[in-house]
């Protein structure tokens, strides 16, 4: 991969910054694009304070060069309090000291284009830190800036601060109600996660230009796009509706009213024309809780200059028991999930475009939750999960160690957690009296802790993440699961990474292919089809623990059966095996291949 030309930033506003190097970027480059998340704080540690930092992302650069990645999509290194990590920002034009410096950003952005590496920033901007100049002068009523976050009095007839005073009953995603009361003024102000999240009211036109001149200060200093944190809960229903209660929770849903309101499409049209988001090629993908098809089909539909692509919740919120929290664990029977990839598939094939993934900062391990990370299964099962993914139409995102295999934490005590959520999570299920294993249990299955223990490097002490005490705890099975370890071994997770994302970047059957599932019932085989040009390639995917023989002995009755299937795959290449050298009409359990057809 060749380096980027680069030309240096110019206008009057821009800044006077080495690693600013605006790119050359082709209309909908990010099509044939992989994406790669870094969660900075569990990345690489330069300085042995056991938190990750930019310097440490550049030393490790060329790992992700060498997977072969086109994007960098870099978690919130701006200045923090870090009471959610970064997600809280106090200020959008600087980095935190923990990270760096913004020449240290510089610098990352300068040596990933040297590598012909774009990098996409996180935007935290449906809510600012309460340490943020903005909320601060904000807290004064008679502020020009009290109009800039959502404030409110008390419920009428009721004395603020007492219970249900809250002008509405939602809830915050970190636990309690979603407002808090100012005791200067006698107001709340509502946040939707922490308190110290503070929702900006996107109502306010100022605002929203405060935003977009801020998103031009960075396309100027060279970044390529933006990956947009919880970016439809900008436009709420302004009259903020109850929500409705489950049987037992202390508070209402702030869904549907803080988010996907009636103004989101016009806000986000807004910022693509103000930012020039269209016309320098950026890469945008919106963080959609609570998204649906029909949702995603308007922003991402090219005609109306919204975003290039949204993440969806739905495949990770179906192993969850009806009307229940992330917290209620339940089952997820192969063929639920299959139809949730495919409707998307199929919702988003005329118009707009899938971003695919299966796990982030926020979800846990692919390999724990999707496969099988016993010793046993877990190579093969992260392979096929890889292979089932990348196989899909739209851009695939790998979230850093995803390559590797890395699995759950494996914490069994509250006191191993530093996520604001799971904290609070804890201290409020046990006031509610739920058992403590009962919470330890969801914990150690959905905490998003899981998801961010230290990047493995090598077998050393602290996985070569750091010279220090690391933040949070490293995965003890880093002496066997590890970059070192991987790098040259044919037969590694990453090896088969590497070759799903050269496959992205040579075969347009991956990238634009039209998609159909078969065999949609089938509980242990996943299998698609793609076709563009004449040709085809067929995924046949056993996602299961147990072998599965495609000799069913059923009569053939078309393709969508198993004789069917067999009749396909009876002279067919396989371009890319999970198990190199098998043949036949069995497959290994968590077995994949990939078959070609056509010139
Ligand atoms: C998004 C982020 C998550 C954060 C939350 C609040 O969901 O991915 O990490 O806690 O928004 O900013």
């Amino acid at each position: 991969m060749s380096s980027f030309d680069a030309a240096p930033a110019a206008g009057p506003d821009a800044p006077a910054a080495p690693g600013a190097r605006p790119s050359l970027r082709e209309p909908g480059w990010w099509r044939t694009a992989v994406v790669y998340q870094v969660y900075p704080r569990s990345f690489a540690d330069s300085d042995g304070d056991g938190v990750g930092d930019l310097p440490g992302i550049t030393a490790r650069l060329d790992h992700l060069a060498n997977l072969g990645i086109d994007v960098l999509w870099l978690s919130p290194v701006y200045r923090s309090p870090m009471d959610d990590n970064g997600y809280d920002i106090s200020d959008y034009r600087d980095v935190d000291p923990s990270f760096g410096t913004l020449a240290d950003l510089d610098a990352l952005i300068a040596a990933c284009h040297d590598r012909g590496i774009r990098l996409v920033m996180d935007l935290v901007v449906n809510h600012t830190s309460d340490e943020h100049p903005w909320f601060v002068e904000s807290r004064d009523p008679r502020s020009p800036k009290r109009d800039w976050y959502w404030w409110r009095p008390a419920r009428p007839g009721h004395e603020p601060g007492t219970p249900g005073a809250e002008p509405n009953n939602w809830g915050a995603a970190f636990s309690g109600p979603a407002w808090h009361l100012d005791a200067a003024s006698g107001e709340y102000y509502l946040h939707l996660f922490s308190p110290k999240q503070p929702d900006l009211n996107w109502e306010n036109p100022q605002v929203r230009q405060a935003v977009y001149a801020m998103m031009r200060w960075w396309v100027e200093r060279g970044v390529d796009g933006f990956r947009m944190d919880v970016i439809n809960f900008i436009s709420k229903d302004v009259t903020l509706p109850d929500g409705p209660v489950a049987p037992g929770a202390p508070h209402g849903s702030a869904f549907p009213g803080s988010a996907n309101g009636p103004r989101l499409d016009e806000f986000l049209a807004e910022m693509h024309a103000a930012v020039g988001l269209g016309e320098q090629h950026l890469l945008t993908v919106g963080e959609m809780p609570g998204s649906t098809i029909e949702v995603a089909r308007r922003v991402t539909d090219p005609a109306r200059d919204e975003l290039n692509m949204v993440f969806t919740f739905e495949h990770v919120d179906l192993d969850v028991a009806p009307g229940g929290t992330k917290w209620d664990l339940a089952d997820l029977p192969l063929p639920v999930l299959k139809r949730n990839l495919e409707s998307w598939q199929l919702g988003l094939a005329d118009v707009g475009w899938n971003s695919l993934y299966w796990n982030n900062h926020d979800q846990p391990r692919a390999v724990s939750r999707f496969g099988d990370d016993s010793p046993e299964h877990r190579v093969s099962s992260a392979k096929t999960l890889a292979t089932v993914l990348h196989l899909h139409r739209g851009t695939p995102f790998v979230y850093q160690g995803e390559e590797l295999g890395m699995t759950n934490a494996g914490f069994a005590q509250i006191g191993q957690y530093r996520d604001i959520e799971s904290v609070n999570r804890h201290a409020a299920a046990l006031g509610l009296g739920t058992p403590a294993e009962e919470i330890l249990r969801s914990l150690s299955v959905k905490s998003r802790d899981n998801a961010r223990t230290p990047m493995q490097w090598d077998d050393s002490p602290h996985a070569g993440f750091t010279t220090g005490e690391p933040w949070l705890a490293v995965n003890p099975n880093h002496t066997s699961i590890n970059v070192a370890a991987a790098q040259d071994d044919p037969a590694s997770v990453l090896a088969h990474y590497r070759a799903l994302i050269a496959l992205r970047h040579t075969d347009p059957v991956v990238s634009e292919g039209d998609f159909e599932l078969l065999l949609p019932d089938h509980e242990q085989l996943w299998v698609i089809r793609r076709t563009h040009g004449g040709r085809a390639l067929l995924v046949v995917a056993n996602c299961s623990s147990q072998p599965c023989a495609l000799a069913g002995g059923e009569e053939p009755t078309g393709e969508d059966d198993l004789a069917g299937l067999r009749a396909l795959v009876a002279d067919a290449d396989v371009l890319l095996p999970t198990h190199p050298g098998r043949q036949g009409l069995e497959l290994a359990p968590w077995e994949s291949r990939v078959y070609a057809f056509g010139a």
